[in-house]
């Protein structure tokens, strides 16, 4: 086990002598860029953004689909990354979120991940939460004597100015699971803070067996989520299975 010895001592920095403040000839004082870069490494630890998905960015989302006609999918994923670009580089000015809809595989975890990257580049603070994994640590810290839940878990999500909830539906819809899912994100929308979020379950599934995004999630909180958010519906063909056999393995 590492000792306390151990630890590399950190050097000095050179611009600010440890002070936090950097001269800027002409310009006066302003925050040291390593106390920025210090500020971007704690935004980003405390996203918890799943390590698969560390490094996606803007500029490596490729929207697929044939660029030379056009084509719906083309076109839909250009949107796509337009619209989440769009909301990175104007909020706090623009403050609607995004719900992006569509199949498994075409990016939608990517390109909530590269938006809240892009927002942490300007110093917001940004959380990521798979809706399921979330539902599980507020069940975990759920205490059956005082029926409350930690507010470790929640107020983070309450707290943070842009919450990715991924998979949105994913979810067995119960009683429980609706209940929390509506407290979340009707505090977020009260506070006006901005969600992102995903899902795979469309309004209009291609077969009427599937459930849409209603059934999963319940009328009400679906108008909720138009209110919220641009719908941004994304098409295509599972990138992983492209990786997959480009790889020669699939994921
Ligand atoms: N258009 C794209 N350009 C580059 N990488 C993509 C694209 N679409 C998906 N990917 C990659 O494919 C994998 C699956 O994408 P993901 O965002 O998980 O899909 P979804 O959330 O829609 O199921 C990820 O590794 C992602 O980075
Ligand atoms: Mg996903
Ligand atoms: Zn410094």
């Amino acid at each position: 086990m590492a000792t306390e010895t151990s630890k590399p001592l950190l050097a000095v920095c050179e611009y600010c002598n440890g002070t936090g403040w950097e001269l800027v000839e002409g310009k006066g004082v302003r925050q040291c860029r390593c106390r920025m870069s210090d500020r971007r490494d704690q935004l980003i630890t405390a996203a918890r953004i799943p390590k698969r998905y560390e490094n996606c960015s803007f500029e490596n989302y490729h929207p697929q689909g044939n660029n030379f006609t056009a084509d719906e999918i083309f076109r839909s994923q250009s949107y796509a990354l337009n619209y989440a670009q769009t909301l990175a580089r104007e909020y706090p000015n623009h403050d609607i979120g995004l719900l992006f809809i569509g199949p498994c595989g075409v990016g939608k975890t990517h390109l909530a991940v590269a938006s809240i990257k892009a927002l942490i580049n300007k110093g917001i603070t940004c959380l990521f939460y798979d809706f399921r994994d979330l539902l599980k640590e507020i069940q975990d810290s759920y205490n059956p004597v005082s029926k409350t839940t930690e507010l470790r878990v929640l107020e983070p999500v309450y707290q943070s100015e842009i919450l990715v909830l991924d998979e949105l539906g994913a979810s067995k819809p119960t009683d429980w699971v609706r209940d929390t899912m509506t407290q979340i994100i009707n505090t977020r929308y009260n506070d006006k803070k901005v969600t992102i979020f995903t899902t795979n379950y469309l309004d209009d599934p291609e077969t009427p067996n599937e459930d849409t995004l209603s059934d999963r999630v319940g009328v009400r909180l679906r108008s909720r989520l138009h209110e919220m958010c641009k719908v941004v519906k994304i098409k295509g063909d599972d990138f992983r299975l492209k990786i997959g056999s480009n790889r020669g393995r699939k994921f």
